[in-house]
């Protein structure tokens, strides 16, 4: 017997029962770790006919409670990206917790064992595909808008693209930075992505964590200090622009659109998408 024969039941020769999900769509969590008391990240298995593309993002949720008059239930989903990368055997997400968010008051309990509903069909602009060959990569997220990038920074593809790969976070307080700058520092002892990507892969990366609420190494929003030439100079490198310069966007609303003209309007930068690549994307960080 190889790894891919069924499993029978010896006494009955019939194949086991399986525990019938309750969810339509049921993933089951394997891991919730809590970073702050406002963030957390949970991993889900994943669908064995589930193919996507780093970067991507899937609905996920729950099951609301019944409808107090029909007693119907419906389930309650919302746009998260994948935080895994897309060769991951299991799903990663890292999500807000809202007090009374409809989805995350409930989501942030969570426990490993637990099933949660999972969409298989992945879609989103913040991949590869969607851009024009470049030297250099920018990542640039402010709070739970990382996700998409814990995923393109596991990926290969991100460093046999770019010769360079910078990633900026911009948060209110320091402890909302820790996903991130962890999952950066657990690349250098990554073995597989080290034997697989190349020794060494991470020295590609610069990391440019800001804080704006709370005293850190660093303050203020990316924005100002990308006007005021400060991170460029922080960073050693020109500002951008399109010959070498290729980057994607996820954060709030504002952040988005700041950016977005920043770069069309001073950088010369050209809106791109999976139909017509050019040199940037841009995705809204969801909020429940
Ligand atoms: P700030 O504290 O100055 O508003 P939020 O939690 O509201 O989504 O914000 C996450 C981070 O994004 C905060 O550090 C916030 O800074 C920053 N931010 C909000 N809007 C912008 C913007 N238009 N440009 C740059 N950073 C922004």
């Amino acid at each position: 017997m190889n790894e891919m024969t069924p499993v029978t039941d010896i006494a009955t020769n019939a194949a086991p029962e399986k525990a019938k999900p309750a969810l339509p769509d049921a993933q089951t969590v394997t891991e919730v770790k809590h970073w702050t008391d406002k963030l957390f990240s949970f991993k889900v298995t994943r669908p064995a006919s589930l193919r996507f593309r780093s970067g991507e993002f899937v609905m996920i949720g729950l099951m609301n409670d019944p409808d107090p008059k029909t007693g119907k239930v419906k389930p309650l989903l919302r746009a998260y990206s994948i935080a895994s990368p897309s060769w991951d055997e299991e799903m990663e997400f890292y999500s807000i917790k809202v007090e009374d968010g409809p989805l995350t008051s409930r989501l942030q309990h969570i426990q490993p064992g637990d099933e949660i509903i999972l969409r298989p069909k992945p879609v989103g602009t913040l991949v590869h595909d969607a851009l024009l060959p470049g030297k250099r990569i920018w990542f640039f997220a402010t709070g739970t808008g990382f996700a998409p990038f814990a995923s393109l920074l596991r990926e290969p593809q991100t460093y046999e693209d770019y010769d360079e790969v910078i990633i900026t976070h911009t948060c209110r307080t320091a402890g909302e930075l820790t996903y991130g700058r962890e999952l950066i520092e657990s690349l250098k002892e990554d073995e597989l992505l080290n034997e697989v990507i190349g020794e060494g892969f991470w020295k590609k990366i610069k990391y440019y964590p800001t804080t704006t609420r709370e005293e850190s190494p660093k303050m203020g929003r990316i924005t100002d200090l990308m006007r005021s030439g400060e991170a460029f100079a922080e960073l050693g490198v020109p500002p951008l622009n399109p010959e070498s310069d290729r980057a994607m966007i996820c954060g709030n609303l504002a952040f988005n659109l700041e950016l977005k003209d920043l770069f069309e309007n001073t950088y010369g930068l050209e809106e791109g998408a999976n139909s017509k690549p050019a040199h940037f994307v841009v995705e809204k960080a969801f909020l429940d």
